[in-house]
């Protein structure tokens, strides 16, 4: 295992263990909005802080760029460590077990390496360019779908960009028609995750954030999927807008896609 990956899973781990000890006492975690139904607890902050402290000890001229604390460290290294130290904080408030820790490197602007951890079931998402996707140290790959028929689509409401609502529940309307069934588990990171492991076939969200979507790029590819944004680009690198899964699950999905799209959602 290359030490960079050894080491942005023990900082995942680390970060786990902080949310783990945090879901036994909920009442206690303190809860602050960002913005429209984007909140942050002192979880996010705390388990954020454990995994930098991690990462640095081993790589202390890296650069990071962390969900809740910003750019920091020293970008000029090559390096960067893009951190989501919570994604699900709205499951984690309501206690429902299903969130993650994402954690990617960067090397000169390139996605290395990539580790999703879900710290309630203890599944460990990895994966380091050229060299495949695992869960818990086997290989995965994504599903062989040939069209929407059968599949089971992942996706995330637009809850903190509601103005989206109308256009979304047109392309919701239209894939529901082919697909057998759709998930909303509430962590995108995990969603990426359970594309490139197999367990669904496709996923798509409008406006995520490159801390949500660095790790779960690299898995999807590495496990023999695509990325790309509502259609068929790479305008989802600055946009969030992201589709994934293999190449024909993913033509399929922009089919559905085409006729609703706004110039904001075609980039
Ligand atoms: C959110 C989750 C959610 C997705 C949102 C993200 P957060 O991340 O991934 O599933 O729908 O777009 O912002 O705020 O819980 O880290
Ligand atoms: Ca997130
Ligand atoms: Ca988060």
């Amino acid at each position: 295992m290359h030490p960079m990956l050894n080491i942005a899973i023990r900082a995942a781990r680390s970060a786990g263990k902080v949310i783990m000890q945090a879901t036994e006492q909920l009442d206690k975690v303190e809860t602050n909005q960002k913005g429209s139904n984007d909140l942050v607890t002192s979880i996010d902050i705390a388990a954020e802080e454990a995994i930098i402290a991690v990462i640095k000890k081993s790589y202390p001229d890296h650069g990071f760029i962390c969900e809740e604390s910003g750019e920091q460290g020293n970008a000029q290294s090559g390096y960067q460590w893009i951190i989501d130290p919570l994604d699900g904080t709205t499951n984690f408030i309501k206690g429902i077990p299903h969130f993650c820790v994402s954690i990617a490197l960067k090397v000169n602007g390139k996605t290395e390496q990539a580790v999703v951890f879900d710290p309630v079931r203890d599944e460990l998402f990895t994966a380091t360019r050229g060299q495949g996707s695992q869960f818990n140290s086997y290989r995965t790959r994504v599903t062989k779908a040939k069209d929407l028929k059968g599949t089971v689509i992942g996706t995330g409401f637009p809850f903190k960009v509601k103005h989206y609502k109308e256009t979304y529940l047109s392309i919701f309307s239209d894939m529901y028609d082919d697909v057998a069934d759709m998930r909303r588990a509430g962590s995108a990171a995990l969603d990426l995750a359970y594309v490139a492991a197999g367990r669904l076939d496709g996923f798509f969200e409008i406006g995520l954030k490159p801390w949500d979507t660095a790790a779960g790029e690299l898995l999807v590819k590495e496990a023999g999927g695509i990325v790309t944004d509502f259609t068929g680009g790479h305008g989802y690198v600055s946009s969030g807008n992201i589709v994934v899964g293999n190449p024909k699950v993913v033509k399929a999905i922009l089919a559905k896609m085409r006729p609703h799209l706004t110039p904001a959602l075609s980039r």
